[in-house]
């Protein structure tokens, strides 16, 4: 297991999904940990984990929030030493020649943008004290077709590309910067898919085309993103690492039937 102890870690997206699950591992783990969300009810919710963690209500594609948030973390826990930049909204089912210049100005400006702005105003105080992790949440999607609308898979190859420019732009000063790149997770934002294939009785058919034969749970993701935090990730750096059971692992294929 991951060890954060004493470390202070900001959390975006923390009220649901991958973002509460990591928020949990974390302050399990030992770390203080700002819970950050656009969800006012996630201050609720920020109260039933167990630990040393606080609430902030912000959202990551407004970038005078983010400022704040960066400094709320330093004056409530003396600094920052991580963040897992992992706020993000699906793109819907609008068909491609449909979608309109706002519809992807808003993807990209919570799910990019916003993944930028928190590395902008994290990685000033990282850099400072020579130390740090920064992680972001991508996509399967941000590396392959087929998981998304295009919108939300140019929104995630965006993040990938931060990421790794990212790495080398804080080239030396003590911080890394990596993405986790989830398959198909049971979260809020999967929900209704996983509704509706339950609701035909064909929840055995939910992740059959990657070989662990299964969809992943938020624990499975927050696992990787705490580790990519600790200090047992010395030497990950400028990476985007699938969590997706083998999925992106293959050319197409047609999974056994009968
Ligand atoms: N669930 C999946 O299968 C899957 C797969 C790949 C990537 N992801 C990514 O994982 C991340 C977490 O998603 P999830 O599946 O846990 O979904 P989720 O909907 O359960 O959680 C997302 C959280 O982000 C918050 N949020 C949305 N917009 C925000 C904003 N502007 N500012 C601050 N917070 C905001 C929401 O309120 C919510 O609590 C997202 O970036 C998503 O794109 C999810």
């Amino acid at each position: 297991m991951a060890d954060l102890k004493g470390k202070k870690i900001i959390i975006t997206g923390a009220n649901s999904g991958i973002g509460r699950a990591s928020a949990k591992l974390a302050v399990q783990q030992g770390a203080s940990v700002l819970a950050v969300d656009i969800d006012p009810d996630a201050a609720a919710s920020a109260d039933e984990l167990d630990g040393d963690i606080a609430f902030m209500q912000v959202d990551v594609s407004k970038e005078e929030q983010v400022t704040a948030m960066a400094e709320r973390c330093v004056k409530t826990f003396g600094g920052i030493d991580g963040i897992f930049a992992n706020a993000g909204i699906d793109a819907g089912g609008v068909p491609f020649l449909e979608q309109t210049a706002e519809h992807w100005q808003r993807i990209l400006a919570i799910n990019t943008i916003g993944v930028f702005l928190c590395i902008k105003h994290t990685a000033p105080y990282l850099t400072k004290q020579a130390y740090g992790s920064i992680v972001c949440t991508a996509s399967v999607a941000g590396l392959r077709a087929n998981a998304g609308a295009a919108s939300y898979s140019a929104s995630k190859a965006g993040v990938i590309s931060i990421v790794q420019t990212a790495s080398y732009h804080l080239y030396g000063t003590g911080v890394r910067v990596n993405a986790v790149c989830p398959g198909l997770i049971e979260t809020s934002m999967t929900q209704r898919m996983f509704n509706k294939l339950r609701g035909l009785g064909k929840e055995a058919r939910i992740g059959l085309i990657n070989p662990t034969k299964r969809h992943g749970q938020p624990s499975e993701i927050a696992e990787m993103a705490c580790f990519l935090l600790s200090d047992a990730a010395s030497y990950v750096n400028g990476q985007a690492i699938a969590i997706d059971g083998g999925l992106s692992a293959s050319h197409p294929w047609a999974y056994p039937r009968g």
